[in-house]
């Protein structure tokens, strides 16, 4: 139970998504008074709130945070606001104009919203492709961000950015948290960008040879999904403000011993099929250095990715066996 959550109202913006509803049952742990979820499921769901849409204390407003009226609703009377609400890396590819409305014109008008609602605190889900391909391994918060090269990445460095000078002018408390790759149950598995291993854990159900492009050796931190919740519980109780926070598993993993480790979990015997790269990835490596949420936060991941793949697997199958049970 913490103390500052108890009794509070707090916004959630993408509280219907993969880790925004990871965030709210965090929350609703310590009894606060009300939880507001905005989300325009897009890519949110009821299916994903399954174990709180009852909960009397959680107000759903389905709508879209680029609705400034409906988003100043939600942020009056806000003591905290989890900002969550985003599109993925590839959706603002293929549409840098949305991508600004969304993730640029939004959390600007979010921001002013919290300082004339005298919000005490935002917590902004940022991302480690603020980094780009990173100066070090492990990365620290004091890499520089000069080789992102994708819009998304810019976008969360602007909002990271947004909430600083905020923060100079009006004294608007913030914590940033820097995602590395999370995974778990209720990650995308049906959506236009459908992550590698769900279309791994489709060959293992299947028998069919999984497919690695290029080599397998690009690597990438993976985080399990509570872990990141409890990061973003973390950066709310504590007095940080004003600071930018690695969360990653400090654990380096190539695509190559992801899908060992997969078959491992999975008992599978397949073996891979190597296919030409077709695209190029300007990032071919990431690993966290927590040290500073740690040291600050007293945040340290929890969940090992073989434990992470098993939970991921069980709800994976547990899922495909009962969408085709129903139809
Ligand atoms: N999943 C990752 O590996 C990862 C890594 C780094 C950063 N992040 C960031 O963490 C946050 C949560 O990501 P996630 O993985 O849960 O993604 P997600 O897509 O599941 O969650 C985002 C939620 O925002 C909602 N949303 C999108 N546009 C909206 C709009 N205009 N109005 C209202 N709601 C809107 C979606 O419906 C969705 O429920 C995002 O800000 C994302 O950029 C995620």
């Amino acid at each position: 139970m913490h103390k500052k959550i108890h009794n509070s109202s707090i916004l959630v913006t993408g509280g219907a998504g993969f880790i925004g509803s990871y965030v709210v049952e965090e929350l609703l742990k310590s009894n606060p008074a009300k939880v507001i979820v905005l989300d325009n499921l897009i890519r949110g769901s009821y299916e994903n709130m399954k174990s709180f849409i009852g909960n009397p204390v959680v107000h759903f407003v389905e709508g879209d945070i680029r609705d400034t009226s409906l988003l100043e609703e939600c942020v009056a009377g806000a003591d905290y606001v989890f900002h969550m609400a985003a599109l993925r890396i590839n959706a603002c590819a293929a549409n840098p104009k949305e991508g600004f409305e969304v993730m640029l014109k939004s959390t600007f008008d979010l921001t002013e919203l919290c300082v004339k609602h005298k919000v005490r605190k935002v917590i902004y889900s940022s991302s480690a492709s603020v980094y780009g391909l990173a100066q070090h391994f492990p990365t620290p918060e004091t890499d520089n961000p000069y080789n992102n090269q994708t819009f998304y990445g810019g976008a969360k460095l602007w909002g990271e950015q947004l909430f600083r000078s905020f923060k100079f002018m009006y004294d608007l408390d913030y914590v940033a948290l820097r995602y590395f790759n999370v995974y778990g149950p209720r990650m995308d598995t049906d959506g236009k960008y459908t992550e590698v291993m769900i279309r791994w854990l489709d060959c293992i159900r299947d028998g069919k040879a999984p497919l690695i492009y290029g080599d397998g050796s690009s690597s990438m931190d993976f985080v399990y999904v509570r872990d990141v919740a409890k990061a973003n519980v973390a950066a709310l109780v504590s007095d940080v403000t004003d600071e930018a926070f690695n969360v990653g598993n400090c654990e380096e993993t190539s695509l190559k011993q992801l899908l060992e480790a997969l078959l491992r979990v999975n008992d599978s015997k397949l073996i891979p099929e190597f296919k030409e790269e077709n695209t190029v990835n300007p990032v071919s490596r990431r690993l966290a250095d927590n040290s500073k949420a740690k040291k600050l936060l007293g945040f340290e991941p929890t969940v090992t990715l073989e434990k992470g793949l098993q939970e991921l697997s069980q709800w994976y199958f547990e899922k495909k066996k009962a969408s085709a049970l129903s139809i």
